[in-house]
């Protein structure tokens, strides 16, 4: 399979999870690189559901190696919690290996995150109050505390209580309450206990990994517009999302990759605020109807709209995709007409490219073409032929919009419902 750099080329939720999972087959070892618990990854598994915030989709798959590398924050509690909620589900998390150098999400960072949107008020960026924000934030600002440290006792103990007492004060006069040091200490310490036989050095893991010729599957988290760089800041995300990230986010060097594979949805779906530019009601109310497009993190409703070829082919240039996987195509199974963006318009002004501009974006107005609806189920599609000609034409015209070459198809969420071309 070679090693695979998989991302998201809209806003998130493109239905990563199951393209990795299906990618996943013939990899050898499964990294996540950054992001934290915020990703919700969902994974169905004949009838079984499994939705992964942490461990890399590879879990669920028999001898893969699964690693969270450096760049993921990591909430230790939640980490344990997914541990035992997929050992219910039958799951045995072992090939597990977690990066010593990933940093660590606490308490206050959840409640700094969930403050600071208070604050914000109208402007808020509608996180998912996981506290990553404030995570990466103590990373850049060299304050964080790192899973080598967890795993030490002393060192944690000692650092702790200063990062609680300073985060007390921050707290009290945002009008929150403090945090107990014993009580956060007591329950990160039982976390650090359970996970200290998967923490290691996983850069030298890939290395060997890369040496011995495994095959690395990089699963992207969110998506390209929520590039804390790339992105539509300040509604993004802390981490960098596009390919470049995998690198950083791993220890593995940019010359070891040999592709990069973009997942897009057949539409465009958005969770949170800030700008997309092909946002359209009625295509929410639609999908929503069917019982789609509800965050798998925090089960809230995703804002839809029409596939925007602007923003996929910015992603394309950003990323350096070659392959394009298109997920949710049997979404709009029952249109008369699909539009597509082909390009924005503010005023006299045309951009064939996702402006950094927020406000400029915001206002910018799509110019759509026309596609005809096929009209009938695409869900049962085994092979390209079998997708209805419609169906094929939109895809195509998607896909050369978007400069990369369309190589997966998917027409509903289990392994089965996907077309390699
Ligand atoms: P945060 O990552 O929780 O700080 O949220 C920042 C923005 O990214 C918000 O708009 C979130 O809705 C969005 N976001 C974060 N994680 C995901 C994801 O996995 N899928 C889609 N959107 C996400």
């Amino acid at each position: 399979m070679a090693n695979t750099i998989l991302v998201g080329a809209q806003w998130g939720d493109e239905g990563k999870g199951k393209i990795i999972d299906v990618l996943t087959e013939s990899a050898d070892v499964v990294v996540r690189t950054q992001g934290g618990n915020n990703a919700g990854h969902t994974v169905f598994v004949g009838k079984k559901k499994f939705v992964l915030h942490l461990i890399p989709s590879g879990i669920l798959r028999m001898r893969k190696t699964c690693v969270i590398g450096n760049g993921v924050v990591i909430d230790p509690v939640d980490l344990v919690a997914e541990i035992d909620h997929l050992a219910e589900l039958g799951v045995k998390v072992k090939n597990l290996f977690i990066s010593q150098s990933a940093h660590l999400v606490l308490p206050y960072h959840r409640e700094l995150d969930e403050q600071r949107e208070a604050l914000k008020g109208k402007n808020k960026i509608g996180t998912t109050k996981r506290g990553i924000g404030p995570a990466y934030g103590d990373k850049a600002a060299r304050t964080g505390l790192r899973m080598i440290d967890l795993i030490s006792p002393e060192r944690f103990a000692s650092v702790l209580r200063d990062r609680i007492n300073e985060h007390n004060e921050i707290l009290k006069a945002l009008g929150a309450k403090p945090l107990s040091y014993e009580q956060v200490h007591a329950d990160y310490r039982k976390a650090g206990d359970r996970l200290k036989p998967y923490v290691t050095d996983t850069v030298v893991l890939l290395h060997k990994a890369t040496q011995k010729g495994l095959e690395i599957l990089f699963e992207g988290a969110q998506g390209t517009f929520l590039d804390i760089d790339h992105g539509t800041y300040p509604f993004v995300t802390s981490s960098n999302t596009t390919s470049g990230g995998a690198c950083t986010g791993s220890g593995v060097p940019p010359n070891r990759i040999d592709r990069v594979v973009g997942v897009m949805k057949a539409y465009i779906t958005r969770v949170g605020e800030g700008p997309l530019p092909t946002e359209n009601p009625e295509i929410a109310d639609m999908l929503h109807a069917m019982g789609r497009e509800f965050g798998a993190t925090t089960g809230r409703p995703r804002r839809c709209g029409w596939f925007d070829s602007v923003a996929t082919r910015h992603a394309t240039m950003v990323n350096g995709i070659d392959d394009l996987a298109v997920t949710n195509l049997d979404g709009l199974d029952s249109l008369e007409t699909i539009k597509v963006c082909i390009g924005y318009r503010d005023g006299s002004a045309k951009y064939d490219y996702v402006t950094a501009d927020i406000e400029t974006l915001s206002k910018c107005k799509p110019v759509y073409a026309e596609f005809p609806g096929w009209k009938v189920s695409t869900s049962k599609a085994k092979s390209w032929k079998e997708l209805p000609v419609k169906a094929r034409g939109y895809l195509k015209a998607i896909a050369e919009l978007s400069g990369a070459k369309l190589k997966i198809v998917s027409v509903g969420p289990a392994r089965e419902q996907t077309i390699m071309l």
